[in-house]
């Protein structure tokens, strides 16, 4: 989700170096301007040479994401935008895999008794399937700070070079 620009400058003012709320911290990269952003709706960019990013813009907010599902490597860019219990999710074009915006979880529809007529069913969470990326604003530019958990998370799959050489060429060869 977007950080603003207060977080930066607090972020900033434990450092050794002065706070300056028009300066990016190192880690982030740039994905675009804002406006552009939003007028777009979804931007994807590979970021740092080594990762495929979805930025979207949603109800004022900014997300971060893997770009591509942990399902099976679906095009989230895609995905429509959805609430479900409460959560915003995006919904994977391709089998229609809700995860959350925020956290990446994966949320499923489960039924405690199947005997009961009709069926009451719950969204329950997966748990984090989906690798998120903090998103910072700085004076309308936009830049996403990878999220270097070391503990691996699906979405990971469908982030190598093999998978990129593979998908891309499929793309290609597709016509697409
Ligand atoms: S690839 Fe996303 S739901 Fe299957």
């Amino acid at each position: 989700m977007l950080s603003s620009e207060e977080d930066i400058s607090q972020s900033s003012s434990s450092s050794l170096s002065p706070p300056s709320s028009s300066t990016p911290p190192l880690s982030t990269h740039f994905i675009g301007r804002k406006e552009d952003i939003v007028k777009a709706g979804r931007v994807t960019k590979l970021v740092n040479g080594c990762r495929d990013v979805l930025v979207l813009h949603h109800d004022g907010q900014l997300y971060a994401m893997d770009m591509r599902c942990y399902h099976a490597g679906g095009a989230l860019e895609h995905g429509d935008i959805e609430e479900f219990n409460g959560r915003l999710c995006i919904v994977c074009p391709w089998h229609k895999y809700k995860i959350t915006l925020a956290e990446g979880e994966g949320l499923y529809q489960a039924v405690d008794n199947p005997t009961v007529k009709p069926l009451r069913t719950y969204w329950r969470s997966k748990g984090v399937k989906q690798r998120i990326h903090k998103v910072t604003e700085v004076n309308g530019d936009v830049y996403v700070t990878l999220n270097d958990l070391s503990e691996a998370i699906e979405s990971d799959n469908y982030q190598t070079e093999k998978y990129r050489s593979v998908f891309l060429k499929g793309h290609t060869q597709h016509g697409k």
